[in-house]
């Protein structure tokens, strides 16, 4: 644990993936600002993202986004203590724009640089005060509103996350039960084989024709469906492990045996380039293809077996994420659970998790469940340390694990 003041304040800047993000927090719970610059409909025509395009963006929005963050700090640079960046696990491209750019706004400004895990990241986004923050923005639809507005929030909403706690990320690009003793002290449970949930989400949205990015897209969809059979769930017995390539492929047959379209379906697993897998399928012939072309199989499937599928996708993933989560605090006497990282935007494993677990469960907001600069800074600020003189050194890790 750090002995930084309560009212140390850090500008952290974000750039692992598609999000260029900067944000300011002090004493790593209130967050002052936290501004986004999203590349989604850049990457959209490709059906996922694109890296070379990926860092590309940050490079032309970083020092706007940065810009907006200080805006809204009193005293604008001179309010800042430290400067943090994440420096893994991404696309190494990405990663490199922001981590380079925090060190040389650091170095210049003779502040000191924190590199700042990305995983550790979206579990500390639970640090953040829900209740300093702006009213949660609504929901797309009044359906997914109501949902929202059921679920319970923790008892106190001011108070830290209780330790030991278990701590459920799920990303584009990772999938892991951890466990948290205290701040730092992390032990891996378990974690995906194979694909990513989040990766799983995008890659089924694309089988069904519903475009990127594929977790929202299927959450909406499954809201309207009139339920219809189930998908196989990989139990992985005995294990916190997770496999979701098999379920992948189940709606990939379904599709098929409704449909003749195995010459017009995507290959699902596909060589991908994103480690981790939320990259868009090599495209041989680049210029971008024709928005269309990520959206190969909606024109001949019906709206209502695509609603189905997407709800016994969703139903099949939330039940063993949320079953094992559960498992994972009891057998650890976990005070709390904390769902993590842009999967945890989803509302129906919100509401399951809320529903079934015999501790309190700390959602981040769902601005703070995909990537932003704001959990960057709260990480930062409880993993400080001020002994360290090599972090000017600090390089890009693309495969940076959980505690590494
Ligand atoms: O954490 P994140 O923003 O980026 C990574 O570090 O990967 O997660 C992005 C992932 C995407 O795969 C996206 O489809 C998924 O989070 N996602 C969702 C929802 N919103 C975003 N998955 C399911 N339901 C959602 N509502
Ligand atoms: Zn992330």
């Amino acid at each position: 644990m750090n002995t930084l003041p309560e009212d140390f304040t850090i500008l952290a800047l974000e750039t692992s993936c598609d999000e260029t993000a900067a944000a300011v927090v002090r004493g790593g719970r209130t967050m002052l600002a936290n501004v986004v610059a999203s590349q989604m409909e850049v990457h959209q025509r490709f059906g996922g993202i694109v890296p070379e395009v990926a860092s590309r963006q940050h490079m032309l929005s970083l020092v706007p986004v940065v810009n907006e963050a200080l805006r809204a700090v009193p005293g604008g640079w001179q309010g800042i203590h430290a400067i943090a960046a994440t420096h893994g696990p991404g696309l190494s491209g990405a990663l490199l724009t922001g981590l380079n750019a925090a060190k040389a706004m650091a170095w210049q400004r003779n502040l000191p640089f924190i590199p700042v895990n990305h995983l550790e990241a979206h579990i500390y986004a639970s640090w953040i005060r829900m209740d300093e923050m702006p009213a949660e923005e609504p929901a797309p639809t009044a359906q997914a509103e109501r949902k929202l507005k059921s679920l319970k929030r923790p008892t106190d909403p001011a108070a830290a996350p209780p330790f030991p706690l278990v701590a459920l990320v799920v990303s584009g690009g990772h999938t892991l039960l951890a466990l948290l003793r205290d701040h730092g002290d992390y032990q891996l449970l378990g974690q995906t084989r194979d694909d990513a949930v989040g990766e799983a989400f995008d890659k089924v949205a694309r089988i069904l024709g519903l475009g990127y990015p594929g977790g929202p897209a299927i959450q909406q969809v499954a809201l309207g469906a009139t339920p219809s059979g189930v998908l196989p769930r990989a139990w992985l017995r005995d294990s916190f492990d997770f496999s979701f390539s098999g379920l992948k492929t189940a709606v990939l047959h379904k599709v098929q045996e409704r449909q003749d379209l195995s010459g017009r379906l995507p290959r699902p697993g596909g060589s991908e380039r994103r480690q981790g897998g939320r990259t868009a399928p090599p495209a041989p012939n680049v210029p971008a293809p024709a928005p269309d072309s990520a959206k190969p199989a909606s024109a001949s499937l019906d709206s209502t077996f695509v609603a189905q599928m997407a709800h016994a996708f969703q139903e099949s993933v939330v039940d063993v994420l949320t079953a094992k989560a559960v498992d994972a605090a009891v057998r650890h006497n976990a005070a709390a659970i904390i769902l993590a990282g842009g999967v945890a935007a989803n509302l129906r494993l919100r509401e399951e998790l809320t529903r079934r677990a015999n501790v309190p469960v700390r959602c981040p907001p769902l601005a703070l469940c995909t990537d932003n600069a704001a959990m960057v800074a709260a990480a930062a600020f409880y993993r400080y340390d001020a002994s360290r003189s090599d972090v000017w050194a600090t390089d890009v890790h693309p495969s940076l694990a959980l505690g590494g």
